[in-house]
């Protein structure tokens, strides 16, 4: 028995799974218990210029009538309407599928699960979220004798990468997005990246497999780092925090929270020291506490390793039978409300450095219920101007836009920036 792979997309990821599924045959094949054969490749284009050890004899444009020679269809083309179509196709023709496409499943995954199950063959995705990091796994099947209570992550690596040189370097945003993109490493678009929907894809994924409930992109309440600036980032340090974009999926009391927000991360906790483009994601479960998982969440190489991982476990199953652990929906998804949501704050103002303007500013957190943990004045006041930075205790978020909106009415302070304080 041989098991024949279609590989859909030969870029950055496609071309080392090509790679390493050659290179490495013999010891994934070993693994998988049966011989893997790659019986074609993909592409959009036969011309184009291509890796070394891409075997031109396997390159087709004809993806549907590859995908029905396979046993396994690897998909790593991007995009959502065409990947869609062609794991649409490859399930009814009774393939098994792999893929890391974060935005397809986020959008489609319970359209493409259900069809997998009706044709009893299985859909694999660790690729699709922290790329080399085995979140998908862990959380599916390490933790399946436990219960998630939240997980928080770091899951975009050119976002961290950005706040990471505007932290270390003082720099700004359009700066740093400037020099990510001459060196290759941000999208030429980076809209998925820096506005936080990549990060959105990847934590609703997240947040369907440990809470057993269908969490769509739309689901998620999103926000980027575009509005971040260098003096947010030194205010942020001055307060013993570290500006992350995290995403965070917990369950309380039957509700879903999901969202991508940049955070205030307290020095002591252990995202606040991923650097560069690296990924991490915390999970808190209530046996095992808490848990951290740090790597790679791009590149050709890395992700490819997850791919080759789901590729071996689908071919393990096709040689032994069975199935792969099934997409479990326990109940209708009721999510907390954007206003309900529940956070801690920073809010940096401008204030005239007079006599009265804190006492004014506290009023109008006690106003709204809001109550104050810590308030600190910038030395570096000028023309008689003072930064005063007020953080609070946990509040509705409704609590907070209400303080805001008096204070801007009152014009007792020019707020500066609202931003999410994470826990320790
Ligand atoms: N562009 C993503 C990142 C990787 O920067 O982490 C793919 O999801």
């Amino acid at each position: 028995m041989t098991i024949k792979i279609a590989l859909l997309g030969a870029g950055t990821v496609g071309s080392q799974v090509a790679r390493l599924l050659k290179e490495e045959n013999e010891l994934l094949s070993a693994r998988a218990g049966a011989p893997l054969e790659l019986v074609g490749i993909s592409v959009a284009n036969l011309e184009a210029e291509r890796d070394p050890w891409i075997d031109r004899d396997l390159l087709t444009t004809d993806s549907k009538a590859l995908i029905e020679k396979a046993d396994i269809v690897i998909e790593l083309i991007g995009g959502v309407d065409l990947p869609r179509e062609l794991i649409l196709h490859a399930l009814r023709s009774g393939a098994s599928v792999v893929t890391g496409n974060k935005a397809l499943l986020a959008e489609h995954g319970p359209e493409i699960y259900d069809l997998a199950k009706e044709q009893n063959v299985d859909v694999y995705y660790e690729a699709a979220v922290a790329g080399a990091v085995p979140v998908v796994y862990a959380v599916r099947e390490s933790l399946a004798g436990d219960t998630v209570t939240e997980i928080q992550g770091i899951l975009n690596g050119t976002t961290n990468y950005i706040l990471d040189e505007m932290t270390t370097k003082g720099l700004a945003f359009d700066e740093v997005l400037k020099v990510a993109q001459d060196l290759g490493f941000a999208e030429a678009d980076p809209t998925a990246d820096v506005d936080g929907h990549d990060a959105a894809a990847k934590i609703a994924i997240l947040a369907s497999l440990a809470f057993h409930k269908r969490v769509h992109i739309n689901d998620v309440q999103v926000e980027g780092i575009r509005s971040i600036t260098a003096n947010d980032i030194a205010a942020a340090r001055a307060g013993g925090y570290v500006i992350k974009l995290v995403a965070t999926a917990r369950q309380e009391a039957g509700k879903i929270e999901v969202r991508v927000n940049p955070t205030l991360v307290p020095q002591s906790h252990p995202l606040a020291s991923i650097g560069g483009s690296f990924n991490a994601i915390v999970i808190e479960a209530e046996a095992a506490d808490r848990l951290m998982f740090y790597g790679r969440g791009a590149g050709g190489a890395p992700t490819a390793s997850a791919v080759l991982s789901d590729v071996v476990a689908a071919a393990a199953k096709r040689v032994v039978g069975g199935r792969a652990p099934q997409e479990i929906v326990l109940g209708e998804s009721e999510f907390v409300s954007a206003d309900d949501s529940r956070s801690k704050y920073f809010i940096r103002t401008k204030v005239k450095d007079q006599v009265g303007v804190l006492a004014d500013l506290a009023a109008k957190f006690a106003q709204s219920d809001v109550s104050i943990s810590s308030v600190r004045q910038d030395e570096r006041a000028e023309d008689g101007e003072a930064e005063l930075t007020v953080t609070t205790h946990t509040a509705r978020a409704a609590d907070i836009a209400a303080t805001i909106d008096s204070i801007q009415q009152a014009k007792t302070a020019q707020v500066v920036r609202v931003l999410r304080v994470g826990d320790e």
